[in-house]
């Protein structure tokens, strides 16, 4: 064998040493298949790719500084992400209101105080509307940080208290809203199996905590795309969005800076202090809300996965072709997003592209050891490769190119932490997200 045959060969066997002692912490599990696609869960079988480099432009110069970057490059990612992958969304929208229903009530046995507010986005109060929830800490003594939480149910739903008001929910058969079950029966009485958004936990520490159900911006489910606050920007004769404007994931995200815009006008709030957040689709929808507007402060996104922090050209549990399948989550994208379902290699952009347009704000990617599906440890790689964007700012990345073992979280200006168990938020990530806000949050 020639000698430089057999060195290539002893650096591949040392990179797949390096690599399966990076992941060691996520088990290879039997493959499986989800709509008739075959599924890995085998790191070994992951594949190799080759990313798109975030710091070069697409005339192939190289990005060398914070200038080019905002200038020229962050732009240029920009729009790719948003014909291949989320959708072009409108901006504020001229006629919006808020309609504040309430603005200081007590709760939380006076510990916080709550505000309601309906947020409509046309002078016509009979179309889309959103509900927007917030507390803030009743003892402090200036603006607070926020903790912005996106969620899959109505605000009665998602927290412990009596006092919020029902929310609506989509119903699949008649395609419109409808009232939410009915609030929680008593603060002290959860419906089991309820897992409440710790509100408390953050007021403790002097943080507000605002939430919307995604719900209100547009439904989830097949053959949706015209409904909700897409339905006020089709043109004449359009019945869904174009080829490369925005799917449900990009509407949520958008009112999610519905929301900010309205937190803006409350003094009690700091809005230049302001976490993004969600779980799973709605980590996904995190990364591109704090992606496409800059006001948000930090971006936390839980369990992201495939579409959002998960290298999608790996091979490994959810594809961008199961994601994309006619049957799964075609709908939450841009449609020209499952054009890429059988050639990701093609794709433009990436998951590091993404976390790239969050630069050089904090960025906390959580994630769980069983929760394969998800690829956590795809999710590391990307957070690995953005690693330049961030140093480009004179910021740290995570600084290593080892998984931590589960519960070990890395904290730096990108910060990763995998709990041990599987999908979603557990008790002890709240506390990891409260010392991340602290760290870069707090005055
Ligand atoms: C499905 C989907 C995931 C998504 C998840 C969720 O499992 O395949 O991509 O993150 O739903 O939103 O709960």
């Amino acid at each position: 064998m020639p000698a430089k045959t057999k060195w290539s060969l002893c650096i591949l066997g040392w990179g797949a040493l390096l690599a399966s002692s990076a992941h060691g912490q996520i088990a290879d599990a039997p493959d499986d298949a989800v709509a008739g696609i075959p599924v890995n869960y085998t790191e070994a079988k992951a594949g190799s790719y080759k990313l798109p480099d975030a710091l070069k432009l697409n005339n192939g110069k190289a990005v060398t500084d914070v200038k080019t970057w905002r200038a020229e490059r962050r732009p240029e990612i920009r729009k790719l992400i948003e014909q291949n992958w989320f959708g072009r969304a409108p901006g504020r929208p001229a006629d919006m209101t808020f309609d504040v229903l309430e603005r200081s009530a007590p709760a939380f046995d006076g510990k916080a105080v709550r505000s309601q507010v309906t947020i409509f986005f046309t002078k016509d109060h009979a179309g889309p509307r959103m509900e927007l929830l917030v507390y803030v800490p009743a003892n402090a003594t200036g603006p607070v940080p926020l903790f912005l939480n996106m969620s899959f149910s109505a605000n009665n739903l998602t927290v412990n208290d009596p006092g919020v008001l029902r929310g609506r929910r989509w119903d699949r058969q008649s395609l419109k809203q409808v009232p939410a079950e009915p609030p929680r029966p008593s603060a002290t009485a959860p419906t089991a199996g309820f897992r409440p958004l710790p509100v408390e936990q953050f007021i403790a520490r002097g943080i507000g905590v605002a939430t919307f159900n995604k719900d209100d911006l547009a439904p989830d489910f097949v053959d949706s795309e015209g409904l909700g606050v897409k339905s006020l920007y089709l043109k004449p004769g359009q019945t869904r969005p174009a080829d490369d404007e925005w799917g449900a994931i990009a509407a949520w995200s958008w009112g999610a800076s519905r929301a900010l815009d309205y937190i803006e006008t409350d003094k009690r709030i700091d809005s230049k202090r302001v976490a993004i957040h969600g779980v799973s689709r709605l980590g996904k929808t995190a990364l591109w809300g704090g992606a496409a507007d800059e006001r948000f402060a930090m971006v936390i996104a839980s369990c992201s996965g495939e579409g959002g922090a998960a290298i999608a050209r790996r091979n490994y549990g959810e594809t961008l072709a199961h994601m994309s399948a006619p049957t799964r989550f075609p709908y939450q994208f841009a449609p020209n997003y499952a054009k890429f379902g059988q050639k990701v290699d093609e794709w433009p952009v990436d998951a590091n592209m993404l976390l790239a347009m969050i630069a050089p704000r904090p960025l906390l990617l959580q994630t769980g050891n069983t929760d394969k599906w998800s690829d956590p440890y795809g999710e590391f790689l990307a957070a690995v490769a953005v690693e330049p964007v961030y140093r480009l700012f004179g910021k740290r990345g995570l600084e290593t190119t080892v998984l931590p073992k589960p519960g070990e979280a890395i904290l730096h200006d990108i910060g990763y932490v995998m709990h041990e168990g599987g999908h979603g938020t557990v008790p002890s990530d709240f506390e990891v997200y409260i010392r991340f806000m602290e760290m870069h949050l707090k005055k």
